[in-house]
């Protein structure tokens, strides 16, 4: 492969310091990012960077339109790596997805405009992207397509044929996104799912059915104030992800966490816990879930006689709560299906190592889980709102198993090896 890191002299460009910053998925993985003459080419940075933070090393290839729309300037900041701008004696195409032992491992156009497409399609060369990818169709490199473009344009019926024809070669569409008039170009939560898949991530999950819970509940003490939880979802989302990526079909219950869901699972928005009790109990009912992970942090506590009207500070000194302890959603889930493998998550605070784990034990027996993830909120970095978490997996054997401090895609990944060891899909 053409050493296409940047030629200043530094062997590592500052840019790449957020590589695998989220996770490894894509850790040795090589992308070339192609980017055709749209205005959505302002996304492809954000793109790169997002497969980076994955692990990936990404190298772009602009077509001569693009670079009238978006300067190569931006895409050698974004990935840290010399831009093809033109084809020149290096023989870029080939020194990228050429049949040698360093080809990329995938390309994407992203984004893709029509013309484009249609001249991938005929098998014309004579831009810097359609080169590179002829030259991938030739040496059986991946090809993940992101179309972009009006509608008025993406409806023309050759282009829809061009589209057919190129899906009939095993390239892969994602998107377009229908919206105001336009095809626009797929989220990119979507392209890097996409890359994920077709770079055959572990799919140790594939044919499982699981089923999530995240977020905090919240309890209405009148219909404008609630009580709540600092849960933000974050690792019941991770858990959610991760677990798409690796093959599995997920159904997340969602409480009002404050990250965007993933939108490759079916979502279930709830907000208090009998909601979520509800959406639960109904789900287990109706389908057949391998795996249940309950990460949620439902309230356990709601208020006995919720007002009806706003309670009005102008009239009151104080006012009483009577709370009543909510129905617990773990100690339902094997009665209604004993199949299921359960994870329960268990929030302490300040308690001594022996301590939290005895006694998040005692709660796996109560609920008849197979597993519980126990952490200590109080410590630093770890537990509600933040970005990591330090966590302990006990099994039914009480055996322990410590993840340290670490991003929670990290954490996620560590407690579904767990899970993966202990059930093993179809
Ligand atoms: C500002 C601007 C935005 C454009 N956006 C799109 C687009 O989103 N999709 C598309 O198919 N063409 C778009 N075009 C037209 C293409 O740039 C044009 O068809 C060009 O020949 C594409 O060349 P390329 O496919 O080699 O990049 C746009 C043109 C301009 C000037």
């Amino acid at each position: 492969m053409i050493n296409l890191e940047v030629e200043n002299g530094l062997s590592i460009h500052p840019s790449k310091d957020i590589i695998s910053t989220k996770g490894e998925q894509l850790k040795g993985k090589r992308i070339v990012l192609c980017i055709t003459g749209s205005v959505a080419a302002v996304q492809s940075s954000e793109i790169a960077r997002m497969l980076m933070r994955y692990g990936a090393e990404v190298f772009s290839v602009m077509s001569p339109m693009a670079q009238r729309i978006v300067h190569p300037y931006l895409m050698e900041w974004a990935t840290g790596n010399t831009v093809v701008t033109e084809l020149t004696g290096k023989i870029e195409h080939v020194a990228l997805v050429g049949e040698h032992d360093e080809k990329a491992d995938l390309v994407l156009v992203a984004p893709a405009t029509a013309n484009t497409i249609s001249k991938i399609a005929c098998g014309i060369d004579d831009t810097t992207v359609t080169s590179v990818v002829s030259t991938a169709f030739g040496s059986n490199t991946p090809i993940i397509i992101v179309p972009a473009m009006h509608q008025s344009m993406y409806n023309h019926p050759i282009l829809t044929e061009n589209v057919k024809k190129l899906e009939a070669l095993g390239v892969e569409f994602v998107g377009p996104r229908i919206e105001e008039g336009k095809a626009k170009i797929a989220e990119t939560e979507l392209i890097f799912d996409a890359v994920i898949r077709k770079l055959a991530v572990k799919q140790d999950f594939s044919g499982l059915r699981m089923l999530v819970t995240a977020g905090p509940t919240v309890e209405h003490i009148d219909p404008i104030r609630v009580i709540t939880n600092r849960s933000s979802g974050r690792m019941g989302v991770a858990i959610a992800e991760e677990a798409l990526n690796r093959g599995a079909e997920v159904t997340l219950v969602y409480g009002l966490g404050k990250v965007a869901s993933p939108s490759r699972a079916c979502i279930i928005s709830v907000e208090t816990t009998e909601q979520m009790f509800e959406a639960v109990v109904s789900e287990l009912e109706s389908k057949k879930y391998d795996v249940v992970i309950a990460v949620a942090a439902a309230a356990d506590w709601t208020v006995e006689k919720p007002y009806s009207r706003k309670v009005s500070t102008h009239k009151l000194d104080s006012l009483n709560l009577k709370l009543k302890p909510t129905e617990k959603i773990i100690n339902r889930v094997k009665k209604v299906n004993p199949e299921t493998f359960l994870v329960a998550f268990r929030a302490e605070y300040k308690l001594p190592k022996k301590k939290l784990i005895e006694s998040a034990y005692q709660r796996l027996l109560q609920a008849n889980a197979d597993l519980i993830v126990v952490n200590d909120v109080s410590k630093k970095g770890s537990g509600f709102g933040t970005e990591t978490n330090e966590v302990f997996i006990i099994d039914g054997n009480k055996k322990v198993i410590h993840v340290s401090l670490a991003p929670k895609k990290v954490v996620a990944n560590k407690i579904l090896d767990v899970v993966n060891e202990k059930v093993k899909p179809k």
